[in-house]
């Protein structure tokens, strides 16, 4: 595997893999790898020639009071897993690289930027389409895989590359779960072994809601105050939003009928958590 750590170095591999007819597969990451992203390296080695994975903490995607001081790394140790799941190149970029002295160019997809965690993180989904839209120009994919878990995320790269003709295809491969049923996340590295069990109210919630939608439920109201009670009986929850959408425009569906994303966050101790399921009837 190799380690590149600039824009200039990773753009003229790229070139090469296009002048030699490679297909290139990227999975964007923040690092503190799990089986979530690993499961994109997966579907990126079956599709595409080469894999490249990209680690960078983004800045402009956390907010002033968020946790991007502490938000967890260990580099030796995501690198040795990339190198056994046979990873080619690790993409490692300092900031500044990624943003430097005087950058004031950003993306905005409207709309869909402000709905469900956009609403109380504003400003995190220009990050996330910025960044995304750099490394996208710095590596040169032809796939790039990201997981179901971050659906708000997903939509919002897939539209950005169908609005700016990026020719990237966007894959969403499957949210992976603990065998209990808590979502893979790099921030549940911060929970405490009680905050751990009460995250499972997240899982819990959203399986309840799809057995009850399996029994006939059809008013969205009832399925998201039956999530919400769930979430509000387990006292190191405190939830921050529960709502069912559609899933190609985020906005709240008047009846389970059809695809229907329902999506929950949650502060579980002072971690916010993101959960979700997609529901077709
Ligand atoms: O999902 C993530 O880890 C990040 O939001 C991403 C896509 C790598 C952009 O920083």
């Amino acid at each position: 595997m190799i380690l590149v750590e600039t824009v200039a170095g990773m753009k003229a591999l790229s070139r090469g893999w296009k002048r030699a007819g490679k297909s290139v597969g990227f999975v964007p990451t923040m690092g503190y790898l799990h089986e979530g992203h690993l499961s994109l390296v997966r579907e990126s080695k079956t599709r595409a020639d080469v894999t490249v994975v990209s680690i960078f903490v983004n800045p402009t995607q956390f907010g002033p009071n968020e946790d991007l001081d502490k938000y967890p790394r260990d580099l030796a140790k995501d690198s040795a897993y990339l190198e056994r799941a046979g990873v080619d190149v690790l993409y490692h970029p300092p900031a500044a690289e990624v943003y430097p002295p005087g950058y004031r160019t950003y993306v905005e997809v409207e709309g869909l930027q402000d709905r469900l965690c956009g609403r109380s993180r504003p400003g995190h989904f220009r990050g996330v389409a910025t960044v995304v839209l750099k490394l996208f120009e710095t590596v040169g994919p032809d796939l790039a895989f990201f997981g179901a878990k971050d659906a708000q995320q997903v939509l919002i790269i897939e539209r950005m590359a169908r609005d700016l003709d990026l020719g990237v295809e966007v894959v969403t491969c499957p949210l992976v779960r603990e065998p209990d049923g808590l979502a893979l996340s790099s921030r549940n590295a911060y929970l405490s072994p009680e905050e751990r069990q009460a995250a499972l109210a997240l899982s819990i919630g959203l399986r309840w809601a799809e057995r009850a939608v399996a029994a006939g439920e059809r008013d969205p109201a009832k399925v998201v105050a039956g999530i919400r009670a769930v979430l509000e009986a387990e006292p190191l929850a405190r939830i921050d939003y529960v709502e069912a959408v559609d899933p190609g425009t985020l906005e709240p569906v008047a009846e389970m009928r059809g695809p229907v994303l329902v999506a929950v966050a949650a502060f579980v101790g002072p971690t916010r958590l993101i959960d979700n399921v997609r529901i077709a009837v």
